[in-house]
């Protein structure tokens, strides 16, 4: 096993759900089947948020919902959406596993070669999936932090149909900033094109 090692960091200011949006279907046209995400971040972050719109990305059928009873959920690739052939969406949400044993139980590694892998609170327990992966750390901003963020940011414009009990204030657009770090040989030569892009986005 070689050593882990982190590719590179960058920080976003996300201006809101749009942003959010923009960024996953850019960071979609990156991915490939096999790649593992981490999606880190409190309770109401956006991580799920985030994970609907990637699969928008990937051309997946839908019903990325926050899986609050349901572990996992397979997303399969549709033939009529914008990545025919593409990789399915595996959507994880670690968030009642407290330990790499317990999610090895959900036998990720059979779909991981055909799926983009994404894993809401999997840090600390999905690092041995793969040699490489997207870590994405969603932090919500606050006070003067917060207002500075939202100075440019765009009107609440995705259809929320899917949204639980938790999202209360889904339709109050609020700043995030999101942290990117990219682990092991997968992204080594592919990441400074992926950062241009989503600091684009
Ligand atoms: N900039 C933003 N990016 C993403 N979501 C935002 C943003 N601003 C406001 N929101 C709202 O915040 C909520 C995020 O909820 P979401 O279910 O995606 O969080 P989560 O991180 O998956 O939480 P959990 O840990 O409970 O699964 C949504 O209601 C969304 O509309
Ligand atoms: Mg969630």
């Amino acid at each position: 096993m070689s050593t882990e090692y982190i590719s590179t960091v960058f920080d976003l200011d996300v201006t809101g759900p749009d942003h959010t949006r923009r960024l996953a279907l850019t960071l979609a046209q990156h991915l490939n089947a096999g790649d593992v995400l981490l999606l880190s971040g409190e309770l109401g972050a956006g991580k799920t948020t985030f994970t609907r719109s990637l699969g928008e990305g990937l051309g997946v059928r839908e019903g990325v919902i926050s899986p609050t009873f349901v572990l996992s959920r397979v997303h399969p690739n549709l033939t009529d959406g914008p990545r025919p052939g593409g990789p399915d969406l595996v959507h994880v949400d670690a968030y009642r596993l407290s330990s790499a044993e317990e999610l090895d139980d959900l036998d990720l590694e059979f779909s991981l070669p055909r799926s983009v892998t994404v894993i809401e609170w999997g840090r600390d327990k999905a690092e041995h999936l793969s040699d490489s992966r997207l870590e994405l750390d969603f932090t919500r901003l606050t006070g003067a932090d917060a207002r500075f963020a939202y100075s440019g940011a765009e009107e609440f414009s995705w259809d929320d149909e899917d949204k639980d009990e938790s999202d209360e204030d889904a339709d109050t657009p609020e700043p995030r900033l999101l942290r990117v770090r990219a682990f092991g040989p997968r992204w080594e030569h592919a990441f400074d094109a992926l950062k241009e892009d989503l600091q684009s986005a």
